[in-house]
C-alpha cells in the first residue's frame, strides 16, 4: 500500500516499536522530547493504536488518563509523568494542586481540557476485544463497567460547565483546549488577550524544534502563558472562568467532535445495557451539539464557523473547522454535498500542488496559510485519521479509504512526524509522535 520507503509490514512494525519506545509504563508520552508527558487527546488516539497490539495495554492508557480526571468531571489536557522535566509550562507553573478545588491530589495535571475524542478509543478497544478470547473480552468489559460513570461524568461536564447557555456549542478558554493552538481560527480572539505582568519563563519547545518557524511565535506564547495567570487568579473555578477569561470562544470543531463522541458513547451504552438515563442524556447531547454545529453553517456552502464570545463576532476561517458538520452530520443533503466538494476540491485535499491528497490544517489558498507553521497550514496525520474514521462511520467508505491510503503513503517515510509540509511532504515538528504511529497502526490493523 505504501509507495516509497517502508512496506506496510515494516511500517506497522516500526509504529509498534515507536509506541513501545514512548511507553513510560502506564502512560505513553505524546512525543519523546517535545511532549514528554500524557496529553488527553493524544492518549485517546494512542489507545486507538494500542488496541490492535494489546487491548490490555490500551485499557491501561485510558485508565491512567481517567485516574487524573478532576472531581468536576474535566479530563485535564496534560497528565504529568513523575520526575520528567523538559516541558514548559510544567506543574509548578500551573499550580493546579494547590489552587484548584477539583484537581486530583495524587497526580500533577494542567488546568485546562482538550477535545473529547475518548469515546472513539473506547469503541476501538471494544471492537478489538471482540476478536479475542474470553479473558481479553473480560478486560475490556470490566474496563467499560468500571469507567462508564467517569466517561459520562466527563461528557456531562462538557455539556454543562462548557455550554452554559445550552446552545450546543462548547466554550473554550484557551487556544490549547482546541488542540489547534495557533490556528488562524484564534487570531481574532487572541487579539483581545493582552498579557499583563507575570513571572518570567523560558520556552522549552524551541530546544527540541530548533526551526522556530515551525512553532507558535513568542508573542503567541506570551498570550498562552498570560491566560494561565487569569485562570490561576480564579483558582480554575468553572463559573469564574466564564466571567473573567479574556479568551473565550465557542469551538465548532470541538462541538462536532463532542456530538460524535456522544453518539458513539450512547451506542456503546445501549449495546452494553448501561443505565437508561445515561444513554438518554448522551443522545440528547448528541442532538443538541449537532444542532449547535449546524446553526453556525453557511446556508449555501455548509461551512461552519467558530464564535468569539468576547467580541460577539462569528469567526469564519478556511481551516479544518469549516468541515465540522461532516464529522457529526446534520446538514441537509445538498449542502453536505457542497461541503464535501470543498473538502475534496482545490481548496483542500484536491489542491493541485499537494504531495498527498490529505487535508491541510489551513487551506493553501487562504491568506493565512503558512505551509510549515504548526496549525497554520501543515497536514496533521491524526486529522487525516479522524476524518477517515468519521467518514467510514458516516457510510462514505470510498472517501474513508482514499484518506487512509493517502495518509499511509505520507507515513511511509517512517518519520512519524507530528505534521508535514503539504507540498513537499517534508516531516515537521516533533518526530516519533505517538499519535501518528497510532493512526498508522489503526489503518494497517
Ligand atoms: N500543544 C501545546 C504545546 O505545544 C500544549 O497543549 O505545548
Amino acid at each position: 500500500m505504501t509507495d516509497r520507503g517502508f512496506t506496510s509490514t515494516q511500517l506497522a512494525a516500526r509504529a509498534a516499536y515507536l509506541l513501545r519506545g514512548n511507553d513510560l509504563g502506564t502512560m505513553t508520552s505524546a512525543a519523546p522530547r517535545l511532549y514528554p508527558h500524557m496529553w488527553s487527546w493524544d492518549a485517546a488516539f494512542v489507545a486507538v493504536g494500542l488496541a490492535p497490539l494489546s487491548v490490555e495495554r490500551a485499557v491501561v492508557e485510558l485508565d491512567t488518563l481517567l485516574s487524573a480526571q478532576w472531581k468536576n468531571g474535566m479530563i485535564p489536557h496534560i497528565v504529568f509523568a513523575n520526575g520528567v522535566d523538559g516541558y514548559f509550562p510544567g506543574p509548578s507553573r500551573w499550580l493546579t494542586q494547590s489552587l484548584a478545588a477539583h484537581a486530583p491530589s495524587h497526580t500533577h495535571t494542567s488546568g485546562i481540557t482538550q477535545p473529547p475524542v475518548h469515546a472513539i478509543a473506547v469503541q476501538r478497544i471494544l471492537d478489538h476485544a471482540r476478536r479475542h478470547g474470553r479473558s481479553t473480552r473480560a478486560v475490556a468489559e470490566e474496563f467499560l463497567d468500571r469507567r462508564w460513570p467517569d466517561l459520562v461524568r466527563w461528557h456531562r461536564w462538557l455539556a454543562t460547565a462548557r455550554d452554559i447557555d445550552g446552545n450546543g456549542r462548547i466554550a473554550l478558554y484557551h487556544g490549547w483546549e482546541s488542540g489547534m493552538d495557533n490556528s488562524p481560527r484564534w487570531d481574532a480572539p487572541y487579539a483581545g488577550v493582552v498579557a499583563g505582568s507575570m513571572p518570567e519563563y523560558l520556552r522549552a519547545d524551541l530546544d527540541v524544534v530548533t526551526d522556530a518557524r515551525q512553532r507558535p511565535t513568542d508573542v503567541e506564547y506570551d498570550r498562552y502563558l498570560w491566560l494561565l495567570e487569569e485562570m490561576k487568579a480564579v483558582r480554575y473555578d468553572d463559573t469564574e472562568l466564564a466571567k473573567v477569561m479574556s479568551f473565550a470562544v465557542e469551538d465548532v470543531f470541538v462541538s462536532a467532535v463532542f456530538s460524535m463522541a456522544c453518539q458513539v458513547l450512547a451506542a456503546i451504552g445501549e449495546e452494553h445495557s448501561m443505565p437508561r438515563a445515561d444513554v438518554r442524556d448522551l443522545n440528547s447531547w448528541a442532538d443538541r451539539f449537532q444542532q449547535g454545529v449546524v446553526a453556525t453553517t453557511d446556508a449555501r456552502s455548509g461551512a461552519a464557523k467558530d464564535f468569539d464570545i468576547r467580541s460577539g463576532r462569528w469567526v469564519a476561517t478556511e481551516t479544518l473547522a469549516m468541515f465540522a458538520p461532516l464529522l457529526c452530520g446534520g446538514l441537509d443533503r445538498d449542502v453536505e454535498r457542497v461541503l464535501l466538494r470543498t473538502f475534496e476540491g482545490p481548496k483542500f485535499c484536491g489542491h493541485p500542488d499537494l504531495r498527498y491528497a490529505v487535508p491541510p490544517s489551513t487551506s493553501p489558498v487562504s491568506r493565512e496559510f503558512r505551509p510549515r507553521e504548526y496549525w497554520r497550514g501543515p497536514v496533521w496525520p491524526v486529522m487525516t485519521w479522524l476524518f477517515s474514521w468519521a467518514f467510514a462511520r458516516r457510510g462514505w467508505a470510498e472517501r474513508a479509504y482514499l484518506l487512509k491510503s493517502e495518509g499511509l503513503r505520507q507515513a511511509a517515510d517512517g518519520s512519524f512526524a507530528e505534521y508535514y509540509e503539504p507540498f513537499t511532504g517534508a516531516p515537521l515538528g516533533s518526530m516519533q509522535q505517538s499519535w501518528t504511529a497510532a493512526a498508522v497502526l489503526d489503518w494497517l490493523g
